[in-house]
């Protein structure tokens, strides 16, 4: 393995972001920390409100007004992607070596302009390619995410495809500029199931086939089972668990996601959406101290008040809990 595969092509340091509304400061992330590993697949699953998509929007530099970076670092390929310094390297980053996928893509594609104009628009900024040659590469991109007669779909504005084959051009622009990291923010939700399906084994395809690395932002767990190398678990603006998709699912540290998993937790069980569990996620603008998991826990107890970051129980899990962190000391 070369010093490259081990370093992280993305890392977040204890990224902090709030809202600033009327009701008061929304606490959208608590201190956000996670690693992708190049060519890896990094799923985050969480409730809704868990601060899945505000962590990837902070990293794709989409936090605006009234929401604001309060602390914390992104670094891409070991270079910070937030600092004054290196303001056009966070420019030159975004939208080319970092990609996203957007849950709507209506909302993403622009009504008015075809497709092709969309894709070669990118190509010409991006890349600096002439009109010519960024029509040839829009032709290929669209073969590549499988649409037929990619011709006659570069001249076609986004309402005349239906939602799976906009979702397909989304992904194509999303790969214009050969990124290293695409992050998908539910992608499919909007799609119904089979066409679902047939985008995930897309995006698994080109993963594999283009060895990107991926966030994979859902709230299927069968896809997380599929498609993911690493789970990371969000509650309440916290990561609480990360680790080896396989090995979360066989064996979860955290008392959340055993919740999410289901009591027992099976890989050839896998239940195809979250579960329910009791009570509601706290609210953001006054999170509770230490655990925000604890008032719907069944495993709190009083030290779970005091604060508790992530804390590794194995090597290559991290999880934030007081329960699993003393089980742990006892196994040892
Ligand atoms: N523009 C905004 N203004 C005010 N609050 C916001 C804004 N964007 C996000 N938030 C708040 O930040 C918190 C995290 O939101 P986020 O969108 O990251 O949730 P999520 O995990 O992606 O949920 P979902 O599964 O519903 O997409 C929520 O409490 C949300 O209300
Ligand atoms: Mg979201």
């Amino acid at each position: 393995m070369t010093g490259r595969d081990q370093a992280p092509l993305l890392e977040v340091r204890d990224l902090v972001v709030h809202f600033y509304t009327r009701a008061g400061v929304v606490q959208g992330a608590r201190g956000v920390s996670f690693k992708v590993m190049h060519g890896q697949t990094l799923g985050i699953v969480g409730e809704s409100g868990s601060g899945k998509s505000v962590s990837v929007q902070a990293v794709m530099g989409l936090i605006n007004t009234p929401g604001r970076i309060i602390s914390g670092d992104i670094r891409f390929k070991g270079r910070s992607i937030m600092d004054a310094a290196g303001r056009d390297y966070v420019r030159r980053v975004r939208g080319k070596e970092i990609s996203m996928i957007f849950q709507d893509p209506m909302t993403s594609l622009n009504p008015v302009f075809t497709v092709g104009t969309q894709i070669t628009e990118v190509l010409r900024h991006h890349l600096k390619m002439n009109k010519k040659a960024a029509r040839k590469r829009a032709m290929e991109l669209l073969e590549l995410v499988d649409i037929n007669a990619p011709g006659k779909r570069l001249k076609q504005y986004p309402h005349e495809l239906s939602g799976g084959m906009r979702q397909r051009v989304m992904i194509a622009t999303a790969l214009a500029c050969e990124p290293e990291l695409i992050i998908a923010d539910e992608p499919t939700t909007a799609l119904d199931v089979t066409i679902q399906a047939q985008i995930l084994e897309l995006l698994a395809d080109l993963q594999e086939r283009l060895n990107v690395s991926v966030i994979m932002i859902t709230h299927d767990l069968g896809v997380i089972a599929q498609l993911c190398h690493r789970l990371a678990v969000m509650y309440a603006g916290r990561i609480v668990e990360e680790g080896d998709a396989v090995k979360v699912f066989e064996n979860p540290g955290h008392p959340y996601t055993m919740g999410l998993l289901g009591a027992t937790p099976r890989l050839d069980k896998v239940e195809d959406r979250m579960v329910c569990i009791n009570g509601a996620p706290p609210n953001l603008i006054a999170p509770p101290r230490g655990c925000a998991f604890s008032p719907r826990c069944q495993m709190a107890r009083e030290e779970c008040s005091n604060p508790q970051s992530l804390a590794y129980i194995t090597k290559d899990r991290q999880v934030c809990c007081w329960c699993a962190a003393k089980s742990r000391e006892r196994e040892n």
